[in-house]
């Protein structure tokens, strides 16, 4: 069948699947849609890119807009976007014209830059070594705080402490004359985790979490806008899209799809418009990097960097976050056996030119905050508080493969990755494995003793 009747044979099915009309903020179009193309009344059907149409408030849309450049029409009015969860919603997303930061930089975004170490996870290692008795301990354990380390947005209510946090790299770029990356985890998907119970989010899919989510975005986007003068670089929501490669048996992960797809676009789309450089969670070796999961994971990430109209803002994709994986191990560690790509540098070096054959010209970023031991875990897929690590390599430019931008810390070492609690609702099995530090607090609250470790067995030491 020719192209032409090919689109024929669509257009003659598109009355009936159009029938029920898409929500506002809902996806109406773009290739491969088959849902909805019509609107709720007061929205209109908007075309972001080739890949998305969203049904954008009437009031938003000035025109017609066919690229991302005039994103002033694609910024969504406070009101259908307020986020109930905190009550403190700003609603002052505001139309954001081109500016400087809409031209992306070529090459590194942290070349020249220092990344910003939070006040606030500063503070907290300040007072985890305060409580250490074994002076020497205390010592190395303090100086962790000067290590940059990434801040998790992973609940709308941390939002407007983002606007704290980039004022006060604004001020010390101003005094020190040097330029400063604010590093952020964007990390609040509707039905997030999909695949897992420890880390799940505020919002649901069943209740309005995709509008919660471009709520969550807009707020960020408002702060950020405000202070111009520092750069934001961001990972996209650990996790999420590698469970659309792997775990679309899971219900929950098959029912995300769409939404998640949908959440990811938005933010990518709403981030560049001020200038955020920003890298999709990408799993890791013993998750994507398997042979059977690699091609597919790499036509998932190029779809979504097109879905982004190739914004080069999207600068590539994050590995290893919060996970124990060596950049570059000396000999592979049992539990790898099977995967050539056993450590991150591997897995890397592999996707990296899948991603550029399929359009994406993909550069990384890898986690290493706690990779300092390794061989500690049963099976490759155990995650949580794994017993023995250690703080790992320091952040750094100086990286042993031109696709890696930087070596950087995003997980906040010290802080537990779930809990042991076997009646708490996000009890994650994984959490009490043996290679499982216990007893653990909930996921994101700190965990002294689990620091204490991760001090202890830095590798380099501190
Ligand atoms: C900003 O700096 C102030 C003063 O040092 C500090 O108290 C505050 O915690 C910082 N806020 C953030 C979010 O970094
Ligand atoms: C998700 O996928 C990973 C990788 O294939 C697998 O190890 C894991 O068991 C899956 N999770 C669930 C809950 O099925
Ligand atoms: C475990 O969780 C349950 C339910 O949240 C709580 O009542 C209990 O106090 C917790 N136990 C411990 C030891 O924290």
């Amino acid at each position: 069948m020719s192209k032409f009747s090919t689109l024929l044979a669509l257009l003659s099915v598109l009355p009936a699947l159009s029938h029920a009309q898409s929500a506002v903020y809902a996806q109406c179009g773009g290739i491969g849609w088959t849902g909805d193309t019509t609107c709720v009344s007061g929205s209109v059907c908007t075309v972001l890119n080739d890949y998305y149409s969203q049904c954008l408030p009437s009031s938003a849309t000035t025109g017609s807009t066919s690229t991302v450049a005039s994103t002033s029409t694609v910024t969504p009015t406070s009101t259908t976007s307020v986020s109930t969860t905190t009550g403190s919603s700003t609603g002052t997303a505001t139309s954001t014209s081109a500016t400087s930061t809409s031209t992306a930089a070529a090459g590194n975004p942290f070349a020249g830059y220092e990344m910003y170490p939070s006040p606030l996870y500063s503070s907290e290692v300040a007072a985890a070594a305060a409580a250490m008795t074994d002076a020497d301990l205390a010592a190395k354990a303090a100086s962790v705080a000067q290590i940059p380390t990434f801040t998790w947005l992973d609940t709308v209510a941390k939002v407007p402490s983002l606007g704290d946090l980039l004022a006060n790299a604004t001020a010390l770029q101003a005094s020190s004359g040097q330029k400063q990356i604010v590093p952020i985890v964007v990390y609040d998907l509707p039905d997030r985790d999909c695949a897992a119970k420890a880390s799940n989010g505020e919002f649901s899919i069943a209740d309005g979490g995709e509008q919660d989510y471009y709520g969550y975005i807009d707020q960020i986007v408002a702060q950020i806008e405000k202070h111009p003068d520092v750069r934001v670089v961001a990972v996209i929501e650990p996790d999420s899209l590698a469970n659309l490669v792997t775990n679309l048996s899971v219900e929950k992960c098959a029912n995300a799809e769409t939404t998640y797809k949908a959440c990811v676009t938005y933010a990518l789309n709403q981030l560049a418009t001020v200038g955020v450089y920003m890298y999709m969670d990408a799993g890791h070796a013993g998750w994507l990097g398997w042979p059977a999961n690699i091609q597919p994971a790499a036509t998932l990430f190029a779809e979504m960097y097109q879905s982004a109209n190739s914004s080069p803002f999207v600068r590539g994709l994050a590995t290893n976050v919060a996970n124990y994986n060596a950049l570059q191990a000396s000999s592979p560690d049992p539990i790898t056996q099977g995967d050539p790509n056993y450590d991150e540098l591997l897995y890397i070096e592999a996707l990296g030119p899948m991603l550029s054959s399929a359009g994406f010209p993909a550069q990384f970023i890898v986690d290493q905050g706690r990779a300092g031991q390794q061989n500690l875990r049963q099976a490759w897929g155990d995650w949580c508080n794994i017993k023995g690590a250690g703080f790992g390599m320091r952040p750094t430019t100086d990286t042993p493969s031109s696709l890696i931008d930087a070596i950087v810390w995003v997980k906040p070492g010290g802080e537990s990755d779930g809990t042991s609690n076997s009646s708490s609702p996000r009890f994650d099995s994984t959490c009490s494995l043996s290679d499982a530090t216990q007893p653990a607090p909930e996921a994101g609250t700190w965990f002294q003793a689990y620091f204490e470790t991760l001090v202890s067995q830095a590798n380099p030491s501190l």
